[in-house]
C-alpha cells in the first residue's frame, strides 16, 4: 500500500540512526480503529508482523474485550523499525557479551520516518484513532500531551505532520481525526496498577464506538 518508493527513502533517513529492520503496517483501508504504537520490538522485527510480541498479545486481549476483531484494526507505529541500544554484559562463565534492547524512538528518529505515518493517515483514513503510550500520542499531538493527564479521553484534533522532506519541522494536517489515548500494552509488564486504568479507557472506548455505529446506522 506505501510506496516503496517512499520505504526506500525512510529507510535511508533512518541510517544514521541505531535501528533495524522493518515492519509494514499492517489492516483493512477505512478501519473501524488504526493503532498507533512506539516501534516494533525484537520479535516483530523478526517475523515482519507489527504486535506480534508480548505486547501485541496483550494489545489482544484488550480488543477482544472492546469486541474488535483483529482484520478490522490498522496497525502501524511512530517509526517502523526497531531503535536498540547495545549492553554489554557479563556471560555466566564471566565473559563480556553485548545484547540489544528495545528503546524508545528518539524525536529524530520519529522525524526520520514520519512521512511513513502522514501517508497511511492519509490513506487508510481510520474511522478512530487509538494510540498508545506517550510516544504515539505526542507524535500526532505534540508534547503538551501526556499519557497519564489524557489517557480514556476522545479527543478531536488536526494532527502533526512532516512540513517538509527537507526540514525537520511539524506542521498541522487538513483534517481532523478522532483519537483515543491510551497506555502502551507494554506498559503493564512494568506497573501492573496500570491494567485497571486500561480497562477502564476500554470501557469508555466501547461507548464512543457504539455511539459512532448507530450514528452511521449500523448495527
Ligand atoms: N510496540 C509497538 O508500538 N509496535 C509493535 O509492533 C510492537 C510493540
Amino acid at each position: 500500500m506505501i510506496p516503496e518508493t517512499l520505504v526506500d527513502l525512510c529507510k535511508k533517513r533512518m541510517q544514521p540512526y541505531a535501528c533495524e529492520g522493518f515492519v509494514y503496517g499492517r489492516g483493512p483501508m477505512c478501519p473501524a480503529i488504526m493503532i498507533v504504537g512506539e516501534a516494533p520490538g525484537e520479535t516483530e522485527i523478526h517475523n515482519g508482523m507489527p504486535f506480534s510480541g508480548h505486547a501485541g498479545k496483550v494489545l489482544d486481549q484488550f480488543f477482544h474485550y472492546v469486541g474488535v476483531e483483529r482484520e478490522d484494526i490498522y496497525f502501524t507505529s511512530t517509526v517502523r523499525s526497531r531503535p536498540y541500544k547495545i549492553v554489554q554484559k557479563k556471560s555466566r562463565d564471566d565473559e563480556l557479551i553485548e545484547k540489544k534492547y528495545n528503546r524508545a524512538p528518539t524525536l529524530k528518529e520519529q522525524f526520520a520516518h514520519a512521512p511513513i505515518l502522514d501517508y497511511e493517515l492519509e490513506h487508510v483514513k481510520p474511522k478512530q484513532l487509538v494510540t498508545l503510550g506517550n510516544i504515539g500520542l505526542q507524535r500526532l499531538l505534540g508534547r503538551n500531551y501526556t499519557i497519564s493527564e489524557v489517557h480514556g479521553r476522545l479527543i478531536h484534533s488536526k494532527v502533526r505532520k512532516l512540513k517538509d522532506l527537507d526540514s525537520n519541522e511539524w506542521t498541522w494536517s487538513e483534517h481532523t481525526y478522532s483519537i483515543f489515548p491510551t497506555y502502551h500494552p507494554a506498559s503493564i509488564f512494568y506497573n501492573r496498577s496500570l491494567e485497571k486504568d486500561i480497562y477502564k479507557d476500554l470501557d469508555h472506548l466501547k461507548k464512543i464506538l457504539k455511539h459512532s455505529e448507530k450514528r452511521l446506522g449500523h448495527n
